[in-house]
């Protein structure tokens, strides 16, 4: 097997490559002055399993046509097979026509995908169940809610004292899990109504039966961008008695002002993955980064032909 990686989230390969025992594989990437790149992978790929490591967070049409032109090169090499792994998938939430005339984004990318030749994708916790059917060739769903639920039975949290807390109706699902997770922990959900054309949200009421909320407050959540959802959803559980807030959530794809506004929120801590790599200016006291390279390592192992 020989793993390479984009520029994206190097760091998280370079962690897969030492639980896998192998070096990672050289790309060398130039960019001319007008931003076009010229990818080329500098080690034989015949005949070879090719792994290829690429968040497609910000920027995430740069990483994206990077990835692309990576496949392309271990294709033209003469690669065995193909696996993209993607611990952050990128426009995966415009995944159907929610407004007459928009584009399916996500759609547009499987099909390149798939015309290019990778025989296999392996992402972190989607946000809709359906998005691995709309794929022709497999999708490894993988998740980092067994990893969240590790965590909270080691601090010793239990039904007794804590509530699980989904920030909008479209996570009940999740919730569900990771419920299951934690011998039946209850759970209830704050409901979110974001304006799509201006992108506020109003957030005001709690679905479910509000006696189950407790001192501490878990938020799950797949992924945070402007901190928006996660901080009011915070809010109101602060409103309704909840003395701590933890937080976790898969992709920490945020925004400029993101660290910012969840530092200064009633949030006790925050937990998250490095499926998408945070710079040291986007670090703050409240973070917390739990890696997924051993479950990708793992998955490469258990899936390699
Ligand atoms: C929405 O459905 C997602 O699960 C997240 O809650 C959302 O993308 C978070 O966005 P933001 O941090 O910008 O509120």
């Amino acid at each position: 097997m020989k793993l390479f990686s984009g520029v994206s989230n190097k760091p998280l390969a370079e962690e897969i490559s030492r639980y896998l025992d192998i070096t990672l594989s050289p790309v060398e990437i130039f960019l001319f002055p007008d931003g076009e790149r010229r990818v080329r992978l500098e080690e034989s790929v015949l005949d070879e399993d090719v792994v290829i490591l690429q968040s497609t967070s910000t920027p995430v049409d740069h990483n994206y046509m990077e990835l692309f032109f990576l496949i392309d090169s271990a294709k033209r090499s003469g690669a065995k097979t193909i696996t993209v792994v993607m611990p952050y998938f990128g426009y995966q939430r415009q995944d159907h026509v929610f407004r007459t005339g928009e584009a399916v984004s996500l759609d547009v990318v499987i099909k390149i995908f798939e015309s290019l030749g990778v025989n296999k994708v392996i992402s972190f916790d989607l946000h809709t169940i359906k998005i691995p059917e709309l794929f022709h060739i497999p999708l490894i769903h993988l998740s980092a809610l067994p990893l969240f639920a590790y965590v909270i039975e080691k601090a010793h949290w239990t039904k007794q004292d804590t509530v699980l807390v989904s920030p909008d109706m479209g996570g009940l699902r999740r919730i569900d899990e990771m419920a299951k997770l934690l011998d039946g922990m209850g759970h209830v959900a704050t409901v979110k109504n974001r304006n799509l054309e201006t992108g506020t949200i109003e957030m005001e009421t709690i679905s479910g039966d509000i006696s189950m909320i407790k001192k501490r407050a878990v938020i799950v959540d797949d992924m945070i961008s402007s901190g928006k959802t996660i901080v009011r959803s915070a809010e109101l559980m602060k409103e309704y008695g909840a003395e701590e807030i933890y937080v976790f959530a898969t992709h920490a794809v945020f925004s400029e002002e993101a660290p910012f506004i969840l530092q200064k929120s009633p949030i006790t801590k925050l937990f998250v993955t490095d499926s998408v790599f945070i710079p040291a200016e986007k670090h703050f006291e409240k973070l917390e980064i739990i890696s997924l390279a051993s479950d990708i390592a793992k998955t490469l192992k258990a899936t390699s032909d």
